[in-house]
Parts: structure tokens; sequence; C-alpha cells
């Protein structure tokens, strides 16, 4: 598609980077100098000796430096007019409304902080936090931030056996979880959930318990712990922890192409820095904005743009706890018009299905608070885009795709609110960061070719390492191409004007709707099903969900395959990670293409599926 969207001159005048050409020459000429004045406009207890330290695969921020992510999340607003500005609304699925200024988001943080700290925790211990969207969810990763207790926030539609992998191999001491919540009209039980998924974990010392649904639950005296209870004595001052730029802030675990999640390790200072100056910038964020961003805590976008960045901008967050067809289709838009949100952040998927229910849903509401609108998570199609652009932001509001990853922790290739957009397109690198195309030798491919997208030099808010796992950090990473550069994963073509437009995974990994799933992950939870010998997933285009899910499995000798056996490997695959990753299709077949080696080729059985060409065969062990 060739149309360029030209930015109104009012939205250029208001932005914070007026010229990206510009300034994205001047941050590659020197990014040290550029990334250092930006962590200049954060406060720090001790400022660094060295803006980057790079000893390739390992790039260490602002060394020598001390910080705490939470300290300018917080503490240095209470000095400040912000001290009584709201950090967040939140309105619950019954319309419940609680609010929080800075003030009092700071003093329930500090109670919390001294909650762990009575219970044990310091600086180095590892929690879980096993919370719907609910304010105690932001509350909790605050809490462990500003002592220094490495955060691992499980997303609640994770069920027993991927919470208890994460607990096991995050070493948690503690989980945070609630009761249960309210989705849709039922309750889902997040605190069962916990009880089965750490039966065998003594290493779990305490389960505090966040009074959520009122639903009954088994408490265990002496190990479970009201969170209501426990914090109401607590003092509402804490002294923040004052950390190494370097240190592990949280660790969050996402999918790769072996049946086991990756935990990804964040750290204080440069996730601080690359956090908040790309929310500011793509965003256009300043005091008075209402920031609506529709993704969960519970993945790296909440991370980085519900909590960390839009508390370090100062502005107020809205957060909605359930869905966006919930009581119905307008809830969103009636939610933008009652708060004037002015920001709104959310993913393609939603705005294809909420684009299916018609224009008159957004009609209905007046939307003229909106100044920009966000996508993240997955490629957005040009008529998505331009559906969002015209119907939700009524052609006043550019569209700004971000992509990034959990690995990256800020957005990398993104527009900025004063650029000629293409929908469908992310534009180009955020300033200071250098991307290219390249093809599997690490040479860079001619405009409009597709190749393997990467990141050629280091970032504030590059991951540390995965946890207890450098050689898969090495090989998953940067070993992929030869030329010493970091492998995103993704295809990715860039156009004759250096736009790039993303295509999507290259490897065995999932995008549906926006969650990342790993193909051997649902693999092998398939596989312990007692009636499967093999099985083999991959992910089949959907005009809604960006991937469907369709599973191939072969049953054990003497096992028929049945409908009712399909709807029973769905449901081990729910019990076992969760409904997003329930199969939309399960075949059973005699056979799988399998390499000599005995891999199996999901390549070939995709194309078959989509009536494409199969490609090279050559490793296939039977033709
Ligand atoms: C993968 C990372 C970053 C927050 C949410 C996802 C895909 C992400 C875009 C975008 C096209 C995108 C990529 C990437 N992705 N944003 N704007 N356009 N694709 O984080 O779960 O770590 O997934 O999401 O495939 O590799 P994540």
């Amino acid at each position: 598609m060739n149309i360029m969207i030209l930015p109104k001159p009012e939205i250029v005048a208001g932005s914070f980077v007026k010229d990206y050409e510009k300034i994205y020459a001047e941050s590659c000429a020197n990014p040290g100098l550029f990334w250092e004045n930006i962590a200049k406009e954060l406060s720090w207890y001790k400022t660094w000796d060295r803006v980057l330290d790079w000893q390739y695969p390992y790039g260490r921020w602002f060394t020598g430096g001390k910080c705490n992510i939470v300290q300018n999340a917080l503490d240095r607003h209470m000095q400040t007019a912000t001290k009584e500005k709201l950090a967040y609304i939140w309105e619950g699925q019954d319309g419940t409304v609680r609010q929080f200024t800075y003030g009092q988001l700071n003093e329930e943080v500090c109670r919390f902080a001294n909650v762990l700290k009575s219970l044990g925790l310091k600086r180095g211990d590892h929690a879980s936090i096993y919370l719907p969207r609910i304010p105690e969810q932001i509350i909790a990763m605050l809490g462990c931030a500003k002592i220094g207790v490495v955060h691992t926030v499980v997303f609640s539609g994770f069920s027993i056996e991927a919470l208890k992998n994460r607990i096991v191999d995050g070493e948690a001491k503690i989980v945070i979880t609630a009761d249960g919540y309210p989705y849709k009209d039922k309750t889902i039980e997040c605190k069962s959930t916990v009880d089965e998924a750490i039966k065998e974990l003594p290493q779990v010392e305490h389960v505090i318990v966040v009074k959520r649904a009122g639903n009954n639950i088994v408490f265990n005296p002496g190990k479970d712990l009201w969170w209501d209870e426990v914090t109401k004595t607590q003092s509402t001052d804490c002294p923040t922890e004052q950390m190494d730029a370097t240190d592990p802030l949280f660790i969050l675990y996402t999918s790769g192409t072996t049946g086991k999640p990756k935990g990804i390790i964040h750290s204080q200072g440069g996730y601080m820095v690359g956090a908040y100056i790309t929310l500011k910038w793509t965003f256009n964020l300043t005091p008075d904005d209402v920031y609506f961003c529709t993704a969960d805590a519970g993945w790296i976008t909440g991370h980085s743009f519900i909590v960390y960045s839009p508390l370090m901008n100062g502005v107020t967050t809205f957060i909605y706890e359930s869905v966006p067809d919930y009581p119905n289709p307008g809830k969103w838009w009636q939610l933008i018009e009652k708060y004037k949100v002015t920001k709104f952040y959310t993913a393609p998927t939603a705005i294809r299905s909420l684009m299916r229910y018609g224009d008159n849903w957004p009609r209905m509401h007046n939307l003229s608070s909106l100044k920009i609108l966000g996508s993240v998570g997955e490629p957005i199609n040009p008529e998505a885009w331009l559906w969002f652009h015209e119907k939700v932001g009524n052609s006043n509001c550019p569209v700004i795709d971000t992509w990034w990853q959990t690995e990256t922790g800020m957005a990398m290739i993104a527009p900025l609110p004063s650029v000629p957009l293409k929908p469908g397109s992310a534009f180009k690198p955020f300033p200071g960061i250098e991307a290219d195309i390249v093809d599997d030798k690490g040479i860079p491919v001619p405009p409009n070719t597709q190749g393997f997208l990467v990141i050629n030099k280091p970032w504030p808010a590059m991951f540390l390492d995965v946890y207890k796992n450098p050689q898969k950090y090495r090989e998953a990473y940067w070993e992929v191409v030869p030329t010493k550069v970091y492998f995103t994963g993704d295809s990715a073509k860039k156009d004759e004007d250096g736009y790039y437009w993303i295509i999507g995974r290259n490897d065995d990994v999932l995008k549906v709707s926006g969650h990342r799933l790993g193909s051997a992950e649902l693999e092998s939870a398939l596989v312990s099903h007692h009636a499967v010998a093999e099985a083999a997933v991959i992910g089949k285009p959907h005009e809604i969900k960006g991937e469907s899910i369709k599973a191939f499995v072969i049953l054990k000798q003497g096992v028929t395959g049945s409908d009712q056996l399909k709807e029973e490997l769905k449901q081990e695959v729910r019990k076992q990670i969760g409904p997003i990753a329930t199969p939309d299709e399960i075949d059973f077949v005699d056979k799988l293409p399998k390499t000599r080696s005995g891999k199996i080729m999901r390549r070939v059985l995709k194309a078959q599926e989509l009536g494409q060409p199969v490609g090279d065969t050559s490793t296939l062990e039977n033709q």
C-alpha cells in the first residue's frame, strides 16, 4: 500500500522530536552521548562511570551508577505537584472505580515493601506475582523493585503448570495472588491455581492473597496471608534501596523455540532509561495526558508501558479490568469518552475484533479527547490501521505502530508522532537504535526484500541474560547470524524509503492474539496426555487473532481418535498452559514430516496446510 499520511502541523509543533531524521543521525553519530543525555533527565543516587560496557554479547549500561527505578517512578514526584495528581484510575468490570494519586500510590507501595521486609525478603530475593489486572498487581511490582526484590509477574491467564514452571525456574520465595477475579460472567479462581502449583514446592514460604472476587478459598494459616491484613499495620514510609544500575529489576518469562519458556532478565538502570524515553517520545507524553493502555502488566508491554514508564513520566494512566467487548463492544469507547483519554495504546487483534462489530460502536461516543493512538504485539494490517485511524481517531491522531519484544524492554522500531506514516509499517528505528534487514550470512538485503530483522548495536533496555541459561542467550540471540548482531527472530522488509514492514516470526514461535507461544511448548502439553504419541503445532493465518493454533497429533497404538478426544486434548493444553493456548484445530495423523535426525519439520506441515510450495525438503527423512 502506498498511502502516506502526513503529520498535522499542530502535532509536529507539540512534539518532543520535531525532526526525526536529524535527531536520528545525531544519535547514531554519538550513541553514548545520546543515551547519556536521556539518562540525565532521570534522577540517580550516583551517576555512572561509563555509559556502556560492551563485551559481546553482553551490554552493561551506566556501570558504576546507582539508582532505583521506583525513585524515578514515585519518590522524586513526592517533592513536586505530581504527588497530588492521579497516577492510576482503575475501573472494574462491575463499574467500581479506584483511584490513586502518586502520593497514595507511594504509601501503598511503601506498606507493601515493608510487608516483604517483615517476611524476611531482601535485595536479590525473588517473588512471583500472579495477580489479575487490579491495582495491587502494580503495587506489588513497585514494592518489590523498591527494595531490590526481583519480581516475576506471571500473567493471570496462565494455568497450573505454566505458573509452577515459572515459580520453580524463577526461585520465588513468595507468591502474591488474589482469591479470584471476575472474567465476563465467570469467576476465575487464581488462589486454587497457586495452591496446586506450589503443592510440592517448599521454596515458597508465603502466599499473599488480595481479596478481589470474595470467592471461597482454602486458606493455609501460617503460610497464607491476606493482603489487606498484613499491609494495614505497616508504615507508609520505606527507604528505597540504592541499586547498581546493572542489578536485575525483574525476570519475565517468554516463549521461544524450546518447550521451556525463557526467563528474560532486565536491569534497573538501562531498562529505566530505555522504557522512560521510548514511551515519552512515541506518545508525546505530557503531564496533562490521560493514557490508556489495554495490555496486562503480566506482559512486557504492561511492565514498561503501564507501570514503569508512565509513572516515570508522571502521567495519569487508566486501566480497565476486563476485556474489550464486555459488557458490550462499545466499552473501550465509552471509557475513552468518560475519562477523556488522550493517548490510547492497544493491539491489532483487538482492533480487528472491534472493527468487526461495525463503525456504530465508536460513533456512539465522543472520542475527541484522543490525540495519539498506538498499536503493539503483532503486525497491523493496513485495513485495521486505517479503521483505527479513521473511526477511532477521526483521522486526527497518528497511529504509532511500535515494534519491540520482551527482550528489548523498550520500543525499537516505531514512529514518532511528527513523522509521515505509512499504514501497516512500523516506520524506522527509534533514535539511538541501529537496525537492519539481513540474510543468513548477516549481509544486508536490498530494499523490498524479505530478510531477518537484526539490531546492530546494544541498546539501554537490552536484557541482561536468560535466567540460568547463558548458553541460550548466546545461541538464540547472538549467534544465529555470524555478524555478532542481535537476532530478533522476526522477518521483515525495508522499502525504498527505509520504512520497516514487519512480516512476523521466522522461528517456531506463534503470535496468537498478540500472545507469544512456542510450538514446542504446546506440543509438550499435548504429548503429556496419555493418548498422545507425538504432536506438531503450527500457526495458521487468522483474520482476527493474527494466527490460530493447529495441532497434528499421532495417537498411541490402539487409541482411536474422536471428537471427544480432541476436546480432551484442548482441555489438557488449557490446564497446562492456559486458555490463550487452546488449539483451534486438531488433526489426527499417522506420520509427521521429520528430518533424518528426527526433528519435526513444521515448515513442511504449514506449507501443506496452506497449499503453498513446500520448499527445500532435502533434509526430509521420508520424502
Ligand atoms: C514479538 C515479541 C513488545 C510488546 C508485545 C510483544 C511481535 C511486537 C510488533 C509490531 C509487528 C510485532 C514480533 C516480536 N511484534 N510488536 N508492532 N509489529 N510485530 O512482546 O510477547 O515479546 O513478542 O511480537 O514478532 O518478535 P513479545
